[in-house]
C-alpha cells in the first residue's frame, strides 16, 4: 500500500524564495522533512543563517527583485545543484510598503516571472514532474487588500493599491505559465488569507484583525505551516493534474462578507 502520498522523486530539489521567515520558512521546513534538497533564498542573510533546518537546507542570500542578480544566481545554482525541478515563488514586499502600481507589479508578478524564466532555462527537456507554486493573496482574488486604516496604523501609505493589483497579476501570470509551459512544468498559486507571520505582528490586537477573525468560519487566522501544506501539495506529483489554479487558503474568511 502506498504511504507516500506526495510522491516526490527521490533526489528532488526545490528553490523557495523568502525562506527565512513566515510562509517561506514553513514551506522550506516541510519540503526538507519530505526529503527534498531545498535551496532557500532570502534577502535577509542574518535571519537565513540563524535557521536550523539540517543538511538538506542550503541558504543563499539573494534579492528576487533584482534582475541581474537573479541571472548570476542561477548560474551558480546550476553549477552547484544541476537541474532543480521545483520552484516556490513566495518572496514579496509587505502590503504596508508604500509603492506605486508600477513598482508593485515589478516586485510581485515581475519578479515571479523573472525567477520562473531563469529557473525554467535550467530544466532538462525531459522534466516530467517539474512544478512552480506562486504565492498570491486573497487580496488579489476576493478582497481589495488591507484597509487604509490598517496600513496607516502600521506606518505605511494608505494608498497601497499595488498589493491587490500585483497579487491579482500573480494569479493571471500563473494561468499563463500553465498554458505556455505545456509539457515542461505545472504552475499553480495559493492565495492565503491573513496568516500569522512576523510581518503582521499582533494583528488580532487591532480592529481589522478582530473583524477578519470574527468573519472566518474556521474561527482563527491561518498559521504559516497550514499555508505551506497547500503549497507543498500543489508542488508535488500528488497534484499532477492540477494546473493553472489558485487555491484559496483562508479558512473560508472571504466567503463570509
Ligand atoms: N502573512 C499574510 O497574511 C499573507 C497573506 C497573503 C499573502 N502573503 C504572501 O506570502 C508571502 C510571504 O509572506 P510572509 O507573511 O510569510 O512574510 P514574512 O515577512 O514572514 O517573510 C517574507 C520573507 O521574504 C523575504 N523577502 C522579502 N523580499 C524579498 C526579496 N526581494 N528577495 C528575497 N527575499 C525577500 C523577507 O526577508 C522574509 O524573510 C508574500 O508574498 C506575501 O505577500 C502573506
Amino acid at each position: 500500500m502506498a504511504t507516500d502520498f506526495l510522491n516526490f522523486d527521490k533526489g528532488a530539489q526545490a528553490i523557495v524564495t523568502g525562506a527565512a521567515s513566515g510562509i517561506g520558512e514553513a514551506t522550506a521546513r516541510l519540503l526538507c522533512a519530505q526529503g527534498l534538497t531545498v535551496i532557500g533564498l532570502d534577502i535577509d542573510g542574518e535571519r537565513l543563517s540563524a535557521l536550523d533546518m539540517g543538511d538538506r537546507f542550503h541558504p543563499m542570500v539573494a534579492d528576487t527583485g533584482k534582475p541581474d542578480a537573479i541571472e548570476a544566481m542561477f548560474g551558480e545554482l546550476a553549477e552547484r545543484f544541476g537541474p532543480i525541478g521545483h520552484l516556490v515563488n513566495n518572496a514579496g514586499p509587505p502590503s504596508a510598503l508604500p509603492l506605486t502600481i508600477e513598482e508593485g507589479l515589478a516586485q510581485t508578478a515581475g519578479s515571479v516571472q523573472r525567477m520562473t524564466a531563469a529557473w525554467e532555462a535550467g530544466l532538462p527537456a525531459t522534466a516530467e514532474q517539474a512544478s512552480v507554486v506562486n504565492v498570491a493573496s486573497v487580496a488579489g482574488v476576493a478582497s481589495g487588500g488591507p484597509p487604509p486604516s490598517l496600513i496607516s496604523g502600521r506606518g505605511g501609505a494608505a494608498d497601497n493599491g499595488w498589493y491587490p493589483t500585483g497579487k491579482a497579476a500573480v494569479t493571471g501570470l500563473t494561468r499563463w505559465q500553465a498554458v505556455s509551459s505545456a509539457g515542461k512544468y505545472r504552475a499553480n498559486a495559493v492565495a492565503p488569507g491573513i496568516t500569522m507571520t512576523p510581518r503582521l505582528g499582533d494583528i488580532t490586537g487591532g480592529a481589522y484583525g478582530r473583524d477578519v477573525l470574527a468573519r472566518t468560519p474556521v474561527g482563527r487566522l491561518a498559521t504559516a505551516p497550514e499555508v505551506a501544506n497547500a503549497i507543498v501539495y500543489l508542488l508535488s506529483p500528488a497534484a499532477s493534474y492540477v494546473n493553472g489554479q489558485t487555491l484559496i487558503v483562508d479558512g473560508g474568511g472571504t466567503l463570509a462578507f
